[in-house]
């Protein structure tokens, strides 16, 4: 068990660079599969757990892959094989990405179902329903998915919600499919718009402009081909509410403003204010959020895209501990996605959870505990609320939050924390 242990209280100062998304490189790195004797070179692959639990199912697959700091090479030979290992599959659930594009290309299919997980059960249903629309026989025998399709058909499908693996499988899938597939109430998270791009790089022929329709032609032959990976938006976002928490002033670099509008609203709303700027020479930009003495609570309510991301609402809730009133988070994407709230109330938080809502009272402080992540976004929201909290935290079951941020610790202290990384040391 890994720990971090965070001496807070003190306001962070400083400049940090967001990562290449998770959420976004999962996807792009699954649609390799799709290609035969090619090869995808993808950049700003940020270095995580769960990007290298990807690589080593698509090794297991049988694709070659080659890193060289944050580009990653993935050589794709003729015949590959459409089994994902167990082992790797239970490890993240993001390994279901790979069904569409091994269906489209292997006309078969075996992917062991992801478990549950602790924000909640998160069933595949809708990536099935709409893989059977598209003229896939699929059987689960004995926790496995076995899928089949000599040819997919382009059909018209309807998501119940548009959830964004279902959206990503599915726009892999039709990658070969006959006729034109349209896809309607799909995801619009930014991830899309990078997979979209990504496999238009390999000659998919995919219009996907944010409006909730997906249209995909079927291709024959694809190609060679090149991408980057879009900035993480919730660890930019968790930067700038580290900032924010603490009464500090953090810009934080390589920044898609329009990817992080909901959180810059409520930001605004709360009465904390911030500022985009744009390098002239790269046309990169940055966001900086200035000090303030305390945020004025808040209604949130998490939503897909451009909805405020669910992703975003633990540490949001951790911010809104120090408010000064009482906040409402509901949560709408996930159920059980409140287990740190146990966690901040021993830090001296007062929240309840009524139902799918957290009732948060604003306390004049924190003070330091001994917490253990749940999850990823959980431990991100106890770490934030330790860089805030008087003496010291610890913050147990790190390895949580090391399947999607990047150098955590060393980025803090960047900014001025004082914490420590303690690998496998939180063992109580
Ligand atoms: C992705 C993100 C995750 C984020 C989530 C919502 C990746 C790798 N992960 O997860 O970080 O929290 O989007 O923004 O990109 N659902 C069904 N049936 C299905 C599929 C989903 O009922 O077939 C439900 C889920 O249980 C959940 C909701 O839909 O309640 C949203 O899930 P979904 O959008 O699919 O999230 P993921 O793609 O798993």
């Amino acid at each position: 068990m890994d720990c971090m242990r965070i001496k807070g209280g003190k306001p962070l100062k400083g400049k940090v660079r967001t990562q290449g998304a998770k959420n976004a490189a999962l996807p792009v790195m699954a649609s390799c599969l799709l290609l035969r004797e090619q090869r995808m070179v993808l950049d700003n692959v940020p270095s995580l757990q769960d990007v290298e639990t990807m690589i080593a199912l698509l090794e297991a697959l049988g694709v070659s892959t080659r890193r060289e700091g944050s580009r990653v090479f993935f050589d794709v030979p003729k015949e590959i094989s459409w089994e994902a290992p167990e082992s790797l599959v239970r490890m993240m659930r993001a390994s279901s990405l790979v069904l569409g594009p091994l269906l489209a290309r292997c006309g078969r299919a075996v992917l062991p179902l992801p478990g549950g997980c602790s924000i909640g059960s998160r069933p595949i249903d809708l990536h099935l329903k709409g893989l059977i629309q598209m003229g896939a026989k699929v059987e689960i025998r004995n926790g496995f998915v076995y899928a089949q399709a000599e040819q997919l058909w382009g059909r018209r499908i309807y998501l119940d919600f548009p959830s964004v693996g279902a959206t990503e499988n599915l726009m892999m899938a039709a990658a070969f499919a006959k006729g034109e597939t349209i896809v309607e109430n799909t995801a619009r998270e930014p991830e899309i718009e990078n997979l979209a791009e990504t496999l238009r790089a390999m000659g998919v022929q995919i219009d996907a402009e944010g409006t909730g329709c997906i249209r995909v032609r079927s291709s024959a032959e694809l190609q060679n081909c090149a991408g980057r990976v879009i900035p993480d938006r919730i660890e930019a976002c968790t930067y700038l509410l580290a900032g924010v928490m603490t009464g500090g002033q953090v810009t934080v670099e390589d920044v898609a403003p329009q990817h992080i509008d909901a959180l810059l609203a409520k930001l605004e709303e709360a009465g904390a204010s911030f500022s985009v700027e744009k390098d002239a020479a790269t046309g990169e930009k940055s966001v900086t959020v200035y000090p303030v003495k305390r945020l004025k609570p808040l209604s949130v309510k998490t939503m897909p895209f451009p909805g405020f991301p669910t992703d975003l609402q633990p540490q949001m809730a951790a911010a809104l501990t120090l408010s000064g009133g009482v906040s409402l988070v509901e949560e709408s994407v996930f159920q059980a996605r409140f287990l740190y709230a146990a966690e901040l109330n021993r830090m001296g938080a007062d929240i309840e959870i009524k139902g799918d809502t957290a009732v948060i009272k604003g306390v004049e402080k924190l003070g330091g505990a001994s917490v253990k992540a749940t999850d990823l976004r959980a431990g991100a929201a106890l770490i934030l609320a330790g860089l805030a909290a008087e003496n010291e935290t610890r913050v147990e079951n790190m390895e949580h939050v090391l399947r999607g941020y990047e150098s955590i610790d060393a980025k803090l202290r960047t900014l001025g924390a004082d914490v420590i990384f303690e690998a496998g040391a939180g063992e109580r």
